[in-house]
């Protein structure tokens, strides 16, 4: 397992191209089970995950290239309609082939999920919005073992807005009989790229981008090409990282629009961001102000940020509070941001940072995605070398961060090696 290095303090200028969104090729990729045929998707990040989904995808039968961005893939021999506990513990995105495989092929078997290390992540609303489909579907073995003879559509209402449970159940949705109403959807915009997808297919979805999804279900869909739209927890990484080093960066190829919640405390902080049609400016002052957030789901503040939030917190002038309503164990930074001098108290699910007037650099290990990309963002502003160990965690989700970083300036490497 590779290292990344860095030599701090660094100061970030100049701009960056962000990549596509994981979080949206992910459930995308899940959803060309759906039609036989050959699709091509542009815009796809190089990252771990795509590689792990696309070789879910071909355990599955269906056959994927990637190159220069752009996946290739072609759906029409699909013949074992499994996701295998080896695979989905390292990426619990696979669980988005269970509502195509039950939808497409009336079967799936399907490991239930591991993923990153943000305490238990249940997969309930899944499971009961697909028997409400009409699915049958038991737990053997620590497999979801799913048939349907054929799914119906029904009235399904989520009491926790779940992003997951949202995408899986629209994929099953689709080629159900009949009308299916989904209340309490998730909103974010990674869902909304996946319906447009479905919808390029052939599929019949009103109320895109609201709480509220109606699906008609359809005979039969087709492959398509189609554009993954841009990464707002990278864009929303990277104003972070220019803010902790008080920097003055431009991104491209964004969409301000999804990283709203993210801008509005940056200004509250006290730094300059000006939104253009596709990209950001941002300018940093000297002296960050503490705000404090609460995460929630799109449009409020994404609990993908909250770790790289508390790592610019760390060094603002005076305290701020940091409460994860989503994922309430989602503090596994905490230790490692103490470790380069910050004052954190944290109590069950709430944060209170002191802010310090500088870190000075060591090594850290990193333990899940956000996590890393938050001792990376530190590390940025510390003095002295910090080294970020066990960096499989950040190629999860990262195309070639430390590349981007420095090309805008930072003293930053990878050393390859087992850290
Ligand atoms: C998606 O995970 C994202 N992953 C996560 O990003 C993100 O943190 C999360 O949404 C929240 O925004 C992908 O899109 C691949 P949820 P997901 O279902 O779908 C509870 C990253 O860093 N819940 O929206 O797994 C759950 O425990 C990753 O890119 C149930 O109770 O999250 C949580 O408290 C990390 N039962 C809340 O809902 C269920 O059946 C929201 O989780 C499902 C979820």
């Amino acid at each position: 397992m590779d290292k990344i290095v860095i030599k701090g303090p660094n100061q970030l200028k100049g701009s960056v191209q962000m990549s596509g969104a994981k979080n949206a090729v992910l459930p995308i990729m899940a959803a060309t089970l759906l039609a036989s045929g050959k699709f091509e998707i542009r815009n796809v990040p190089n990252l771990r995950d795509v590689k792990t989904m696309a070789h879910l995808l071909r355990i599955i039968g269906a056959q994927v290239e990637y190159s220069d961005h752009k996946l290739r893939i072609d759906s029409s021999n699909c013949n074992f309609f499994e996701a295998p506990y080896e695979l989905v513990k390292t990426m619990r995105a696979s669980v988005y082939v269970l509502g195509p495989l039950l939808a497409r092929f009336a079967k799936a078997k399907v490991s239930l999920p591991g993923g990153c290390a943000i305490g238990t992540r249940p997969v309930d609303l899944h499971i009961r919005g697909l028997q409400q489909l009409g699915a049958n579907i038991e737990l053997k073995h620590g497999y979801m073992v799913g048939t349907a003879e054929k799914l119906r559509g029904a009235h399904i209402n989520f009491d926790i807005s779940s992003v997951g449970a949202t995408g899986n159940i629209l994929m099953a949705a689709v080629l159900s009989d009949g009308r299916t109403v989904i209340e309490n959807a998730a909103r974010e915009p990674e869902i909304t790229n996946l319906a447009k997808f479905l919808q390029k297919m052939g599929a019949e979805i009103e109320g895109v981008g609201t709480s509220q999804l109606q699906i008609h279900g359809v005979k039969e869909l087709s492959p398509v090409d189609f554009d993954i739209i841009p990464d707002r927890i990278e864009a929303a990484t990277f104003l972070l990282a220019a803010a902790i080093s008080s920097g003055e960066i431009v991104l491209n190829s964004v969409d301000a629009a999804h990283v709203g919640s993210l801008i509005a405390k940056l200004r509250e902080a006290g730094v300059y961001v000006e939104e253009g049609q596709t990209s950001i400016f941002c300018k940093s002052p000297e002296r960050i102000k503490p705000v404090n957030i609460t995460t929630a789901p799109y449009p409020g503040f994404p609990t993908d940020l909250q770790a790289q939030w508390m790592a610019l917190m760390c060094l603002a002038h005076g305290s701020s509070v940091i409460r994860d309503n989503i994922f309430v164990d989602r503090f596994t930074h905490v230790a490692e941001l103490r470790r380069l001098g910050a004052q954190i108290e944290l109590s069950e699910n709430v944060a209170v940072v002191k802010g310090v007037p500088n870190f000075n650099g060591a090594s850290l290990m990193s333990t899940d995605l956000r996590a890393s990309a938050s001792l990376i963002l530190a590390g940025l502003a510390a003095r002295g070398r910090t080294e970020v160990l066990r960096v499989y965690h950040i190629d999860r989700g990262y195309e070639t961060i430390e590349k981007k970083l420095e090309n805008l300036g930072a003293d930053i490497w990878r050393e390859e090696g087992s850290y």
